[in-house]
């Protein structure tokens, strides 16, 4: 009797334990390198909120936001991902050279005119077929998100490209940034974000490039006297899953997360612009740099030694995709 007792108890513990297992929400950890306080730190929060509010997914999945390198850093995050480690990036557009060479075109200098052509380029054909461009090798494309135009910073007053000559400028693991340097004759210097600020006090880098939000949320005023609004590029992202965790999921539950994410980066993309203009303003107030701005000819300065950078990467990316791009500016 005991014995049956005991059998019974044992046998309801297990199926117990079984329903306590089916009814674990399923965890994706969204991990990235950047503060909260910048358009994908906002981004990756809002989508957490929304999932954890939506009557069809509170019970079934949890989302994990990781800031600031905290789980995984530039370098390491994509291998996390296809390793299952870590569900969900948001790298910078910059950062997937080795999985699709047309992934290079947001790179390239000069070549879109404003956020609006951004947007016309990313939501069209072209700019979607990129998303599942990598499904093969395990990365799927959710979103693109905005972060927005990159200016310079330095050591000391840029305001033509030879001023730039032999400065040592921190960029991103991308060949395009690495040429686009060199084309102005400067140094060019692969390096994770988490060491930009390092980088730049101890001088194992005298200058970099990036977005307002980016500067100021690291607080690189605090070591570089000088910035140049150049608007040269982009800093964009685009938002990945492990293609395999994905087509795991109900169908479901991936057709709400997906809507929840196609909200979440409306928003997103409607509000980088004005973070930006927030964070600049913090960075005149913090006192510690000078911002210059540019006139159109020295502006086209730039433009005419930074633009041979697209041919060198013509071939890898494809003309016809650069033509796409650049004609999404017409409209601007
Ligand atoms: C950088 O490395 O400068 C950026 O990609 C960081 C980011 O994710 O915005």
């Amino acid at each position: 009797m005991l014995k049956l007792t005991k059998a019974l108890f044992c046998a309801a513990a297990v199926s117990m334990a079984g329903l306590a297992q089916a009814a674990d929400p399923i965890v994706i950890k969204f991990a990235h390198v950047v503060a909260e306080n910048t358009p994908k730190g906002q981004g990756a929060l809002m989508f957490q909120k929304r999932v954890a509010a939506d009557p069809k997914l509170k019970d079934k999945i949890k989302v994990e936001v990781y800031p600031n390198s905290s789980l995984f850093g530039d370098g390491k995050e994509m291998e996390a991902l296809l390793l299952g480690d870590v569900q969900m990036l948001a790298p910078s557009l910059a950062k997937f050279e080795h999985y699709n060479k047309q992934v290079q075109i947001f790179d390239l200098p000069f070549l879109f005119n404003d956020l609006a052509a951004v947007d016309r380029f990313q939501q069209g054909p072209q700019g979607k077929a990129l998303l599942t461009s990598m499904d093969d090798k395990g990365i799927h494309g959710l979103a693109y998100w905005h972060n927005g135009l990159k200016q310079l910073s330095a050591n000391k007053k840029v305001i033509l490209p030879k001023d730039a000559r032999g400065l040592k400028f921190r960029v991103q693991a991308s060949s395009v940034l690495e040429e686009q340097f060199k084309a102005i004759r400067a140094n060019p210097r692969k390096m994770s974000f988490a060491e930009v600020y390092q980088g730049l006090q101890t001088g194992t880098v005298n200058g970099t490039e990036n977005t307002w939000s980016n500067y100021e949320s690291q607080k690189v005023h605090e070591v570089q006297p000088f910035f140049t609004e150049t608007n040269h590029g982009l800093i964009d992202y685009m938002v990945i899953t492990n293609a395999k965790f994905w087509n795991s999921l109900p169908e479901d539950v991936r057709g709400e997360l997906q809507a929840i994410m196609d909200q979440v980066t409306v928003e997103v993309n409607k509000q980088a612009e004005a973070l930006n203009q927030t964070a600049k303003q913090k960075i005149i107030d913090a006192k510690t740099s000078e911002i210059d701005t540019l006139t159109a000819e020295q502006r086209q300065q730039w433009r005419e030694a930074m633009r041979p950078v697209w041919d060198k990467f013509s071939n890898d990316i494809g003309a016809d995709l650069i033509k796409a791009a650049d004609g999404a500016n017409k409209d601007s």
